[in-house]
């Protein structure tokens, strides 16, 4: 990963929350906003949208594969996929932006990660008419996977303890923005905007491959027999944690001894962090919320 300095990257420091285009931001996702902005899509790129810990190295792993893991086989032990899918608009000390690593890469298509929300997405992927693919996630599990992604990675502010961060959570102050606004405002895209494919991390837990063969579908794929039974294999939580290109253990911001990046990969563990107080206020904001859209989602399986 010779294209990291990891002494450099080691050595940052926790970030300030600040208000950016009308969403909570930290300065290692806006201090390239003029290049993010100008982004120059390419009508074959394939832009990876989520929510922060919605299940964005999962997905971007399996488009990984679906692509290139017959063609180029050796990304697969020496290519974090970090590296392989660059984060759009992150801007690391000691790291390539998200922008030159994207302008970078050699392969075709480009899969390209964001979390940014829809509006502030560079109007060259909607000029290009790119594909999309958008993962979202009930926000219980997704509050619950964000709050311990904060613990353990340095390049986000502190959480606080397991209430503060949900109280933020709910009041739409952590970074990039509100989960409501977020999932809200690509579901909405989809409904005039043809390429986008619109997945649920619920669904992928009750049936990864259904779920594969309709990304496969979307994309125009088609994988083989013998390709699925080797990709099935990869993509499993236990095989992505034990996977040095997929499970983090090669970034220096984050800190795996303090929570996993691969942390449960579960639907329902909200149930073991939410008290019966906080999911009752949680229920009824979420209703408020939400009532404006058609957007459903599955909080057990
Ligand atoms: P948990 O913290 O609940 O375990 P992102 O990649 O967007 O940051 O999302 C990370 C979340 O996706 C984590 O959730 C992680 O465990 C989960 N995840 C990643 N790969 C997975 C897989 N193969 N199967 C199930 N969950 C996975």
């Amino acid at each position: 990963m010779e294209v990291v300095d990891v002494s450099v990257l080691k050595s940052i420091t926790r970030p300030e929350v600040f208000e950016f285009e009308g969403i909570s931001m930290v300065n290692f996702f806006t201090e390239n906003w003029e290049n993010v902005q100008k982004f120059q899509a390419r009508p074959d790129d394939i832009l990876l949208a989520t929510y922060p810990k919605a299940g964005n190295t999962w997905v971007s792993y399996i488009l990984d594969l679906l692509y290139f893991s017959s063609a180029a086989p050796e990304r697969e032990t020496s290519v974090p996929i970090f590296i392989r899918v660059p984060f759009l608009e992150s801007i690391f000390p000691g790291m390539p932006s998200g922008v030159e690593l994207a302008d970078n890469l050699l392969t075709k298509p480009r899969i390209i990660k964001t979390h940014l929300p829809i509006q502030l997405v560079p109007k060259s992927f909607w000029e290009q008419n790119c594909k999309v693919v958008y993962v979202a996630r009930n926000a219980k599990d997704n509050a619950v996977s964000y709050f311990h992604f904060e613990r353990m990675n340095k390049g986000q502010p502190d959480p606080g303890d397991w209430n503060t961060f949900l109280q933020m959570f709910m009041e739409g102050k952590k970074v990039f923005g509100p989960w409501y606004d977020h999932v809200c405002g690509y579901w909405e895209k989809k409904q005039t905007y043809s390429n986008l494919h619109y997945m649920f991390f619920e669904d992928m837990v009750e049936d990864t491959w259904r779920e594969v063969e309709r990304l496969n579908s979307f994309l125009g794929l088609t994988t083989s027999s013998k390709e699925r039974e080797r990709i099935t294999k990869r993509i499993h939580f236990d095989a992505m944690k034990q996977n040095n290109m997929t499970n983090y253990s090669t970034d220096p911001v984050m800190d795996n001894t303090i929570s996993p990046f691969m942390r449960k990969g579960k639907v329902g563990d909200w149930k073991d962090h939410f008290t019966v107080a906080q999911n009752e206020q949680f229920d009824e904001h979420y209703k408020q919320k939400m009532k404006n859209t058609t957007l459903q989602f599955r909080t057990e399986i």
